[in-house]
């Protein structure tokens, strides 16, 4: 009998309206592959510009970029995963919100018997992103202990990770979040300051608390709304890591301004790239599961919904009404 699964699929780009729950065949993975049940899906922001078609995909896509769950199957060439491994990702193509699919096998790996499911699958996307950032997206000089930062929407799934991280790492985290409440939780969690940017000019507190020095990086997924004020924290030769769009797009603009600023430098990043090959994928993971396991890094899952209620959980995103890592139950 053919092996089927539920899912969650778009045939047209959209609002929350257009994810449908629908049953899929699963298929026996091909070369290279592995077919993967799912204890849990992570709900991530990607999501939204996939399902919207900010980011285009192939139609009919099912959605979700990071999950967790039991290898039932591998195909031929893969030898890091056996059926019955217990197993996370992050990757591409999408596919996470769903019972179970055939993906490819590379940003697959192994989850230490420590991490739970629901752990594993609020962390793995975000988590390695915020690896990326730290540790590999940084300023000419580098940082250093001491070094400030400045993170924006700190107290959001990637925020609670990179405010934990940084502390962990001796920087000093100013992270920007949207009200009170939001901005306790950052500081709760590591950020040495925080700022509500929904009331506070932000670029006045950075200098205050900088001394009017300004911070080498601001690692900036707001886009539209912040991106030029972002540049206005930056010290001379300092970095804009710009590496979303959850307020729409940054326009185009002038690159021109960058010198008189300071010599900026800016750079539009993507955990893509980073995660390209299987060792790359397996060396960050291995980063982030020590630093979950040492108790350094705690993944908040501030909300759960059962995969029918998918919408839900799009539109509370979207909304601004999450917190920490949010993720869908199967
Ligand atoms: N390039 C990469 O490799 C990569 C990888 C992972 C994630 N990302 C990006 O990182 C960001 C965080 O991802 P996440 O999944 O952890 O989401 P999230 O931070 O939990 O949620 C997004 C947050 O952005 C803030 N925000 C500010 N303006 C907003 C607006 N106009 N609409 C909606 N939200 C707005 C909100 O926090 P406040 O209320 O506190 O402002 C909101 O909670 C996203 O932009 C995502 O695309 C990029």
């Amino acid at each position: 009998m053919t092996r089927t699964a539920r899912a969650i699929q778009i045939t047209a780009y959209g609002g929350p309206e257009q994810m449908r729950l629908v049953e899929l065949p699963v298929g026996e993975p091909g070369p290279g592959e592995v077919r993967i049940r799912h204890e849990a899906a992570g709900l991530n922001f990607i999501d939204v510009y996939q399902r919207t078609g900010l980011y285009a995909n192939p139609l009919p896509l099912t959605l979700g970029m990071e999950g967790a769950g039991v290898i039932e199957a591998v195909g031929e060439g893969v030898t890091h995963l056996q059926p019955g491994d217990r197993a996370a990702y992050a990757s591409n193509p999408p596919g996470s919100y769903s019972e179970a699919r055939v993906m490819p096998a590379r940003n697959v790996v192994k989850l230490p018997p420590e991490i739970a499911f629901d752990t594993a699958a609020g962390m793995m996307l975000k988590g390695l992103t915020v690896q990326y950032l730290l540790k590999k997206t940084l300023p000419v000089e580098g940082l250093q202990k001491g070094d400030a930062i400045l993170f924006h929407a700190a107290a959001g799934g990637v925020g609670l990770i990179a405010c934990q991280w940084a502390r962990a790492l001796g920087l000093e985290l100013i992270g920007t979040a949207g009200g009170p409440a939001k901005c306790e939780l950052a500081r709760a969690h590591g950020a040495a300051h925080v700022i509500d940017y929904t009331k506070e000019d932000f670029v006045e507190r950075v200098k205050e608390i900088t001394g009017g020095r300004g911070v080498k990086v601001v690692y900036d997924s707001i886009g539209k709304d912040t991106f030029e004020r972002s540049l206005a924290c930056l010290r001379p030769f300092g970095l804009l890591a710009s590496f979303g769009n959850a307020s729409g797009p940054v326009p185009p603009f002038q690159i021109g301004q960058l010198g008189p600023k300071g010599s900026l430098y800016v750079t539009r990043a993507t955990l893509f790239t980073h995660i390209a090959t299987r060792e790359a994928t397996q060396a960050m993971a291995d980063d982030l599961f020590d630093v979950v396991r040492s108790g350094a890094v705690k993944i908040r899952i501030d909300q759960r919904y059962p995969l029918a209620e998918v919408a839900q959980a799009h539109a509370d995103l979207e909304s601004r009404k999450t917190t920490g890592s949010t993720v869908l139950t199967l």
